[in-house]
This record gives structure tokens, sequence and C-alpha cells, in this order.
């Protein structure tokens, strides 16, 4: 194939059934114009490695389990090309900052646990009645969904956890993750969760420990934006501090279904007939 290149692949490799530390191995790969890291990485496991592991699935930056250390910075092995890292010579390494379970595999354990602990889901602390037993829906206008839309598009891919300084030397840090998605739903207008978070996040290992690095934001691979996250849900917990809360007006928003019909059928264009 014309215009192939041949790049040199060095990878940390572990086996945790036979290796008592971890070590680099080396691998030349013609590669193509267009071709990605994880493309890279297939061909090496089908020509070179076979025991060479990784985790991956989509292939199209959407799954979020390809996250890798290639060339000293966090990346989604299937959304980075070959050439476009300009080097000769590429390392891959897992995540920094998880536990290795074997060569290129990272266990996320850690990232899960902490976005568990956040309650990532709609809270109605004002209308448990509501929450329990819905009689409708709780709607929302473009730009109340507009508030917190930029922090729904985490899909855990544990980038931002990899790249975060605090979370190297605190382990315990909620980290930029978690925090993005307590922001996530605590600025939305149908949640009223805030205090239920306040044990996570406003303590210790929470959002004030955050040194505001960036690092997560600039390896965020949607566009997140993490840090810009962490800084508005400190705002959020301050206001909160001092009894400025969120109205009642959220689960008021709740119209008996019915009501939704009638609304979206005087929105619906008239009938066309068919001549
Ligand atoms: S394989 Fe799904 S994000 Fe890379």
């Amino acid at each position: 194939m014309p215009d192939e290149k041949i790049i040199t692949f060095r990878i940390r490799r572990f086996d945790p059934e036979s290796d008592s530390a971890p070590h680099w191995e080396s691998y030349a790969v013609s590669v193509f114009e267009g071709m990605t890291v994880l493309e890279a990485l297939h061909k090496i496991k089908e020509e070179q490695a076979p025991t060479l592991a990784w985790r991956s699935s989509c292939r199209m930056g959407v799954c979020g389990s390809c996250g890798m250390f290639v060339n000293q910075f966090p990346q989604l092995a299937c959304q980075t090309q070959v050439l476009h890292l300009r080097s000769d010579t590429i390392s891959i390494e897992p995540l920094p900052n998880y536990p290795n379970v074997k060569d290129l595999v990272p266990d996320l354990q850690p990232l899960f646990e902490k976005h568990t602990q956040v309650k990532p889901f709609i809270i109605c602390l004002d209308d448990i009645k509501e929450m329990e037993n819905p009689s409708g829906e709780f709607l929302q206008t473009p730009e109340e969904r507009e508030a917190f839309s930029q922090f729904t598009y985490c899909i855990k891919c544990g980038l931002c956890l990899a790249a975060c300084p605090t979370v190297a030397t605190d382990p315990r840090f909620l980290g930029p993750q978690a925090l993005t998605q307590a922001y996530r739903y605590s600025a939305d207008n149908r949640d009223g969760g805030v205090q239920n978070r306040l044990d996570s996040v406003d303590a210790f290992h929470g959002a004030y420990q955050c040194h505001m690095a960036g690092a997560c934001s600039h390896a965020c691979p949607k566009g997140v934006d993490p840090a810009l996250a962490i800084q508005l849900l400190k705002r959020a917990l301050i206001l909160d501090h001092f009894g400025f809360r969120k109205k009642e007006t959220q689960t008021a928003a709740v119209l008996p279904l019915a009501d939704v019909v009638k609304e979206l059928e005087a929105f619906a264009p008239p009938p066309r007939t068919v001549k």
C-alpha cells in the first residue's frame, strides 16, 4: 500500500500470572494514513503478540473502554490516529492512577465507585409521592436543559482521572468525573438532591480538593470540561450553604399526562390531505 510508514510501538506488558514486574516490548508496524492506535494494536496482536491484552468495543469513541496512556497522554485508542502523533516511536501504557489488570487493561472500579458515591440520578426530595408514583412528565424547557447539557456527554472512559494530578496524590479524591456528574444532576431543574450529595461532595476528598490544574478538561475526548463543572459545583455548594436553594418549582413542573398530550397536539402540524 502506498504511503505506508514503519512505526515502532513500545508497549508496557504485564501478566500478573507470569511476570513479577511490568516490562517493555517493541513491535514494528507498517502504518497507513488514517490508521488508529486501536487498529495498530489489532495488527500487533494478529502478527506478533497474540497474548497482548487491552479493552475496546465500539471503535468509534462511544463506549469509553479503550482509554490508554499513549505517548504519555491519556487518549482513546480508537480515536487517535497513529500518524497524527508525529512520532516514529510510540509508547503505550495502561492508564495511570488505576490498578493494572493486565498489559493495557486498567481496573476502572475506582471510577465507577466514585461515580456511584455522588448519587448520579434525579432526586425529588420535595415531592417523594410524585417521585415514587409519577402522575405525569417532568417538563423542561430547552434553556433549562442547556444549563447542564454539556456535562451529560460523559462516556465514563476514565481519562480525566488518569490525567488528574490530584488523583495521583490523593487516590480518595472523588475526581473530575464524579464531581462533574454531581454538578450535572444538581444543576438539573428537576432535581432537589444537592443536600443528599453533600456527604461525598462537600467533604475532605470532595470538590474543594480540586487544585484547578485543568488536565481533566484537556484529556476529555467529549469536550465535557470537568474543570468548569467543578468550579460551578463549588459555587452551587456555597449558595446552598447560605440558603439559596433551588425553588420548589422543580416538581411543580410536573403536568398530568393528559395535559402534556393536549400541549403536544396544539403544536402538531395540521393533517395532510392526499388529493
Ligand atoms: S472502543 Fe469504544 S471508545 Fe474506543
